[in-house]
């Protein structure tokens, strides 16, 4: 068997036609096109690299954006003080500050800054806890994008057993919690790095979700035949052959995984167009709401 490959990329191009639909409606509607602030501290360059590419997709659709860039060695305050700025700037109905934080013991109190109407990434708390409870809220980008991307290629998520490896707050996590909810409805095991004989878990499953941030996280003995693959991993490994010094990698051990699947996400080109999609759309969504708030 070889797997089918989901096209992440034509995917979020198709998303983002409609997004660019919505956003110019709402910019004629209202005189002014949806916005979305960034914040970036310091130089990381994968940090750097997501962020050009947020912003270029969001003029694309007719989203602007507003940069404020911090130095590494930007202080809580300072940090704070970008956020309120964006907060308070009524032409910024999206925040996105751009994880991780160089002192990542100060990312709890930032995000906690972002008014939770802004917040277009999700994270804040109170929108964690609407999420958990099934209200509507600002669902995080990555977490969508799957879900999105698996409907759109019309693999069935109703009664499939879903087996997430990774635990973070930005992917797994929330992403266990939107599978379990009413309406998507899949039944959800979340491995993590205490789990004892991971392969023991995914050989169980319909589809298998990697975002363990390790490359070779989920290798072929893993799966079953005919499973679903996501491989969420973003990993840069040095390849002298490239002009960059380094290659992209996912958290998958690609081919022979590819070989047993019935179906998988490449990297780059998978979730990760997936991602921005989402992110233009909640900031769209941000700026209806704040336009044109509930009776
Ligand atoms: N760093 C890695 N993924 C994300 C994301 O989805 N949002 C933000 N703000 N930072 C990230």
């Amino acid at each position: 068997m070889s797997a089918r490959i989901l096209d992440g990329k034509s995917l979020a191009a198709d998303i983002r036609r409609e997004i660019a639909d919505d956003a110019a409606k709402l910019h004629a509607a209202t005189g002014l096109a949806p916005g979305l602030g960034v914040v970036l501290v310091g130089d990381h360059p994968a940090s750097r690299s997501y962020v050009t590419a947020k912003e270029k997709a969001c003029a694309a659709a007719g989203i602007r954006s507003r940069e404020l860039t911090l130095p590494a060695h930007a202080s809580r305050q300072d940090i704070l003080a970008a956020v309120r700025d964006l907060n308070q700037d009524a032409t910024c109905d999206g925040i996105l500050v751009q994880l991780p934080l160089p002192d990542a013991a100060s990312e709890r109190e930032v995000i906690e800054a972002i008014d939770p109407a802004k917040d277009v990434d999700g994270f804040h708390p109170v929108n964690v806890g609407k999420l958990v409870l099934g209200l509507p809220t600002f669902v995080p980008c990555t977490p969508q994008g799957i879900v999105e991307l698996l409907r759109r290629a019309a693999i069935p998520l109703a009664g499939a057993h879903v087996v997430v490896i990774g635990r973070s707050s930005i992917v797994g996590r929330p992403l266990s919690i939107l599978l379990s909810q009413k309406g998507v409805d899949a039944t959800v095991t979340l491995c993590h790095t205490r789990t004892p004989d991971v392969a023991r878990f995914t050989q169980q499953a319909d589809i298998v979700i990697v975002a363990a941030g390790r490359p070779n996280t989920l290798r072929a003995e893993m799966i079953r035949p005919g499973a679903v693959v996501v491989d969420v991993g973003v990993n840069r490994v040095p390849d002298s052959t490239r002009a960059t010094g380094y290659r992209l990698v996912g958290d998958v051990d690609f081919e022979p995984v590819a070989a047993k699947a019935a179906a998988i996400t490449p990297v780059p080109g998978g979730v990760g167009p997936l991602t921005i999609a989402m992110l233009l759309r909640n900031t769209v969504e941000a700026a209806r709401r704040q336009r044109h708030p509930p009776a």
